[in-house]
């Protein structure tokens, strides 16, 4: 096969630490972070159709329909910055996504790895209570795992911090429930491929990406040609 990829996909709850790992993963790697959900923030802030649509399912913790949403990634992948590949963080989350990543991916060697971010469903409520993120570059903190130098400020570019419209607790519980119904499948789907790695999400960030990191060599799916 001539123009093989890398293409991780980060499985875990909302909170379990999908953003954080995919960012650190991008610096060391050389890949880009995939995020869907930061693609529809953006779109949001600039209010875009797309924005508006992906409002109206994200308010109540559901997930956009699999068609916008794979069209979406369609798009993203085909940008010159994912021509080695991408780190996927919160795609593929319905067992259609996955099967429509697959065929997408497929002339590339496929989905390299399935890291799998184990969290609880207390843990994650209570991280995802205390987020800020950056409006301008999407850096998330933690009041209290990992605090920005100055309150409010992000540390990177100096942008506000804001906390995720739909981080509010209600929603966050229909997230989770999102995530078991629809999401969780794909622990299996991947397990069955031969591609899930689980790794536990409660350690502190360095640990978890110390984790990953051993993972990726022991798998051979770090980038060959990056
Ligand atoms: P999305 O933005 O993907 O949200 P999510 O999956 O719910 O995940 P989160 O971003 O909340 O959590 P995370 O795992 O990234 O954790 P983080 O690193 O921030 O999706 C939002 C919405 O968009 C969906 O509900 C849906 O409506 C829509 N959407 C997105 N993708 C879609 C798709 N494919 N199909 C359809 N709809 C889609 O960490 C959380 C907090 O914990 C932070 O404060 C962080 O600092 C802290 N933290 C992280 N790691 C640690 C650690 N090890 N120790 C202590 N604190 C930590
Ligand atoms: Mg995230």
């Amino acid at each position: 096969m001539s123009d093989v990829r890398t293409y991780l996909v980060l499985l875990g709850v909302p909170g379990a630490g999908k953003g954080t790992q995919a960012k650190l993963l991008q610096e060391t790697l050389g890949l880009p972070q995939v995020s869907t959900g930061d693609i529809f923030r953006y779109n949001l802030k600039n209010a875009t159709e797309l924005g508006v649509l992906a409002k109206s399912y994200m308010d109540k913790g559901l997930l956009v329909p699999d068609e916008v949403t794979i069209r979406m990634v369609e798009d993203r992948l085909a940008q010159p910055d994912c021509a080695a590949g991408a780190i996927m963080d919160g795609f593929p989350r319905t067992l259609q996504q996955a099967a429509a990543f697959d065929a997408l991916t497929a002339p590339h060697g496929g989905v390299r790895l399935a890291p799998l971010i184990g969290l609880s469903d207390e843990e994650a409520v209570l991280r995802i209570s205390g987020r800020r993120s950056c409006r301008t570059c999407g850096a998330i903190y933690h009041a209290v795992a990992n605090p920005p130098r100055v309150e409010g400020v992000c540390d990177k570019d100096g942008g506000e911090l804001y906390q995720r419209d739909d981080d509010r607790e209600e929603v966050v519980r229909n997230r989770l429930f999102v995530y078991y119904k629809q999401t969780a499948p794909l622990i299996g789907y991947y397990f069955a491929k031969g591609l899930l790695v689980e790794l536990d999400g409660a350690q502190p960030i360095s640990d978890v990406f110390a984790g990953l990191q051993a993972a990726l060599a022991a798998h051979a799916a770090l980038p060959t040609h990056s």
